[in-house]
C-alpha cells in the first residue's frame, strides 16, 4: 500500500494524458533526456527538444520515434541549438509550461581535461536557460544537478544540506547551478528545482568513448571479452539509480507545488554498491543472458576527482515530492541488459 505522498506519481501518470502540457527538454538526444522524451510522448504531451548533439545522438531520437505512435511523434518539435547561445534558449522556451534542463557536459575526467568547454555548457548555458525560462514565464524549471556537489564531505548517507568542497571542475559547475538557481529565486521569485542525480544508468546511456559511465562501459567490455578496469581497490561505492527512477523524479518535480520549489533533492535509491559488487552483478546479469565473462577485473590507480563513497538519503525527495523509486540496482540492470546486448 502506497502512502498518500507516494500516490502522487501514479496519479500524475493518470492525469497527464488528458491534460497535455508543453515540455522543453534540453539535452533530449542524450541518455536521460531521450528517456524523458520517450515517457512524455507516450503520455501524449507536447515536447520541444533542444540539443546540439555534443554528446547526444540522432540514433537516440530515432529509437524514441520507433517506440511511440506516429501521432505522438508529431507532438515533438526538435531544435538543433546550443544552450551557450541565448537566442537558441529563448526560442526553445516559447510557449513552454515545464522545462526539464538536462543539457550539460557530463564526466569528471572530461572536465579535468577541458574545464573551459565544460564551464561554457554547464554554467553559461545554465544561466542562459534560467534567463530564457524566467523571461518566457514558464510554470516550472527542473534541472539536472549532481551528487558530485557533495565533494569531499565524508558523511553518509548524503543529506542535501551538508556538502563539502568540489573535487573537480565538473562538480564546481553543478554547484554553481544550484547557487544561480537560489539567487534567481531570491532576486526574481523564479523558483527552480535541482535534482541531484546519483549515477543514473539504463538504456541509451552511451557505452563508447573515453568518458563513458561505468555500467555501459564495463558491460560493453564484458560483451566483447575485453579487460574491465577498476580504478582503485574496488571498494569505492555508489548509489546507482535506474533511469525510470530519475524520470519519475523529473515529472514529480516539474509538477510540484510551490512550497517544494527553490530546493534541491537527491535522486537515487538509498543503496550503496561497491565497484567490486557491481562487477559481480553485471557478470551474473550477462550470464543470465547467455554471455559468460570469465576474466578477473584489472585494478589500477584511483582516478583523480572521484568521490570515494556515495549513498543518498532520499527522505527529502520522498516526503516533499512524493518520490518513490521503483527499481533497485539489480532490477535496473536486468531491465537494461537486453538493450546493452543489442547495442
Ligand atoms: N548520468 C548520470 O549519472 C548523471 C549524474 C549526475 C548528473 N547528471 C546530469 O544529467 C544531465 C544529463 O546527463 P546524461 O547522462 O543524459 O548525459 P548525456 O551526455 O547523454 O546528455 C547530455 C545531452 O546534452 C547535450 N548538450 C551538451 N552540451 C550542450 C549544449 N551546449 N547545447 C545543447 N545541448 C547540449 C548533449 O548533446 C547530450 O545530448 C547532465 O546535466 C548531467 O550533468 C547525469
Amino acid at each position: 500500500m502506497l502512502s498518500a505522498d507516494n500516490r502522487r506519481y501514479p496519479q500524475l501518470l493518470d492525469q497527464l494524458p488528458s491534460q497535455p502540457k508543453t515540455w522543453l527538454i534540453t539535452g533530449a538526444a542524450g541518455f536521460i533526456g531521450s528517456n524523458l522524451l520517450e515517457h512524455l510522448l507516450k503520455l501524449n504531451q507536447h515536447v520541444i527538444a533542444l540539443d546540439n548533439f555534443a554528446t547526444g545522438h540522432q540514433s537516440n531520437l530515432d529509437e524514441v520515434r520507433s517506440l511511440v505512435s506516429t501521432e505522438q511523434w508529431t507532438r515533438l518539435q526538435s531544435i538543433e541549438g546550443d544552450i551557450r547561445n541565448p537566442e537558441d534558449c529563448a526560442r526553445a522556451c516559447e510557449g513552454v509550461d515545464y522545462v526539464l534542463h538536462q543539457a550539460a557536459l557530463g564526466s569528471v575526467p572530461r572536465s579535468l581535461n577541458d574545464p573551459i568547454t565544460t564551464n561554457a555548457a554547464n554554467i553559461t548555458g545554465f544561466l542562459n536557460m534560467l534567463v530564457a525560462a524566467r523571461d518566457a514565464g514558464v510554470k516550472s524549471f527542473t534541472y539536472a544537478a549532481s551528487s558530485s556537489t557533495y565533494g569531499d564531505h565524508p558523511a553518509l548517507p548524503k543529506v542535501e544540506e551538508k556538502i563539502g568542497k568540489p573535487l573537480s571542475p565538473y562538480a564546481v559547475t553543478k554547484h554553481v547551478n544550484e547557487l544561480y538557481a537560489e539567487v534567481f529565486a531570491r532576486s526574481y521569485g523564479f523558483k527552480a528545482i535541482g535534482l541531484r542525480y546519483f549515477n543514473v544508468f539504463g538504456k541509451r546511456q552511451d557505452p563508447n568513448g573515453a568518458y563513458a559511465a561505468v555500467i555501459p562501459k564495463w558491460t560493453a567490455a564484458m560483451v566483447r571479452g575485453e579487460d574491465v578496469f577498476i580504478n582503485g581497490d574496488g571498494e569505492t561505492s555508489r548509489d546507482f539509480c535506474f533511469i525510470e527512477n530519475a524520470v519519475q523524479a523529473n515529472l514529480l518535480a516539474a509538477t510540484a507545488e510551490d512550497s517544494a520549489r527553490n530546493e534541491v533533492y537527491n535522486v537515487a535509491v538509498g543503496d550503496r554498491t561497491t565497484l567490486n559488487d557491481l562487477f559481480a552483478a553485471l557478470k551474473s546479469a550477462l550470464a543470465e543472458n547467455g554471455v559468460v565473462y570469465d576474466k578477473a577485473p584489472v585494478y589500477r590507480d584511483f582516478r583523480p576527482g572521484d568521490v570515494r563513497h556515495s549513498q543518498a538519503d532520499i527522505g527529502k525527495a520522498s516526503s516533499r515530492l512524493g518520490y518513490n523509486p521503483e527499481f533497485r540496482i539489480v532490477e535496473g540492470i536486468a531491465k537494461a541488459m537486453p538493450w546493452y546486448l543489442k547495442h
